[in-house]
């Protein structure tokens, strides 16, 4: 029995084992009893300014009223049904208005649970695609730096580091490239022509590589890799599942590119950060490619969750959300003041003194990626703690920036070396304002 006198956060301590934690050194979770707008509160009334919008979810704040009331009233109609052979209208509606933003060539909505089990599912549909078709291609082209997951095939894809080390031998064969630049993109190119008659697909994050050190790059150079993909026949998995709804300043980072891809993945910010929900959309071709008199060529995949009513009623509800003028301002507005920050710290003369921590502006447009230290897409806002600029998650000596921040009431968990800011759309300049002035003081 527990005992009634112990704070939550101890009775945690005592049952609970928390993602990506170091259990030896994990001091207590910092227990949450309420969310609100952009804020957190914990048990002990304290308030934290949620500024990673809770590992890149949270769209329009917390305990959003419109969310709650939607998925409410879905709760009291249907919350769940099996959905093979069997569909529902939120699933239905959801699909219609995913469809009609994304890029026209999407035409087809597969439902899963997180984004792994999205990654996952664009993983079996690439390579069951070319085994429908007779072809033997089982090779996936993917980033050195990238990360798209932690269930088997999501890590395969992923960058090889510490996280994948246990499993290594385990992991499927991936051809991994460096992000392309100027310099490089030609030397890509030819590598991939070496393999490519085995490449069934390319997985990439679009524009920002998330957990891999919020990695930056330009637009320009992805769209001559997906061209040359394409001219390589193979296909192009765009994994929105981070940038998608809003991040990049504009709906998804297909915005920014002129090729489309073949198939997306998207979660996270599906349902506003409410409930779990993983889509994978792709286009009539791929699709076509399982319509087939074979049994074989059927996609044997889902999971007992797919398209589960509630999470579609809170997407509908976050895309309705998202689409109002109001929040198109706010990403406008938080993207500006982004931009304001970055000035100031390039002019800012006291940092980089004796706790060796290097600020620099680093526009996205010149940056060369391991040596960009602030870096800025739409909302997204990061910058690397210490002195070369290589990112690492495992140069974990940054604890002590995030106690601070905590203790400042602001939730900014930096991966290892890198800090950023991934806010909701809701957050107020005042309180953008103070999180700059706290990362300086903190830094200083
Ligand atoms: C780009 C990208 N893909 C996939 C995932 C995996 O999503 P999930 O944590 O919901 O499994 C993440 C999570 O951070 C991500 O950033």
């Amino acid at each position: 029995m527990h005992n009634q006198n112990l704070t939550w956060g101890q009775r945690d301590s005592a049952v609970n084992w928390h993602p990506f934690t170091a259990i030896k050194t994990a001091g207590e979770a910092v227990a949450i009893v309420r969310g609100e707008g952009a804020y957190l509160y914990d048990e002990n009334g304290k308030r934290y300014i949620d500024a990673i919008s809770s590992w890149w979810v949270n769209l329009h704040g917390h305990a959003h009223p419109y969310i709650a009331e939607q998925v409410y009233e879905q709760l009291r109609t249907l919350e769940h049904v099996i959905f093979a052979g069997f569909t529902h209208p939120s699933a239905v509606s959801l699909s219609e208005a995913l469809l009609a933003v994304l890029p026209e060539n999407q035409s087809r909505v597969f439902y899963s649970d997180n984004g792994s089990t999205a990654v996952e599912v664009a993983l079996k549909m690439s390579l069951q695609y070319a085994y429908n078709r007779g072809e033997k291609k089982t090779k996936v082209l993917a980033f050195r730096q990238g990360y798209h997951g932690d269930t088997f095939g999501a890590m395969a894809v992923s960058g090889r580091s510490g996280w994948t080390e246990p499993f290594a031998e385990l992991l499927f064969d991936v051809i991994h490239v460096d992000l392309p630049t100027a310099v490089n993109l030609a030397e890509i190119q030819a590598f991939i022509d070496q393999h490519a008659d085995q490449i069934a697909c390319f997985i990439y994050e679009p524009l920002v590589l998330g957990a891999g050190g919020m990695l930056i790059y330009e637009a320009e150079h992805l769209d001559a890799l997906m061209r040359h993909c394409r001219s390589k026949h193979i296909l192009l998995v765009q994994d929105e599942i981070f940038v998608g709804f809003g991040r990049t300043g504009r709906m998804f980072a297909a915005d920014h590119l002129t090729e489309k891809p073949d198939m997306m993945c998207l979660s996270k910010g599906l349902t506003g950060g409410t409930m779990p929900l993983g889509v994978t959309t792709c286009t009539d071709a791929v699709y076509q490619a399982f319509s087939t008199d074979n049994v074989y060529g059927t996609l044997f995949h889902g999971h007992s969750f797919t398209a589960n009513p509630l999470a579609c009623r809170a997407a509908l509800a976050s895309m309705e959300l998202l689409k109002s003028e109001e929040t198109q301002a706010s990403i406008a507005r938080i993207c500006r003041q982004h931009e304001a920050f970055r000035a100031r710290i390039a002019t800012h003369a006291t940092i980089n003194t004796d706790r060796q921590c290097v600020i620099r502006q680093c526009v996205v447009r010149q940056c060369v990626v391991r040596q960009c230290v602030v870096r800025q897409c739409g909302t997204i806002l990061a910058m690397n703690l210490g002195g070369d600029g290589e990112s690492s998650y495992f140069r974990n000596q940054y604890q002590h920036v995030f106690e601070a921040l905590l203790q400042k009431g602001i939730l900014l968990r930096p991966l290892g070396n890198v800090l950023y800011l991934v806010p909701p759309y809701c957050i107020s300049n005042e309180d953008l304002e103070s999180i700059y002035d706290s990362i300086i003081e903190v830094l200083e």
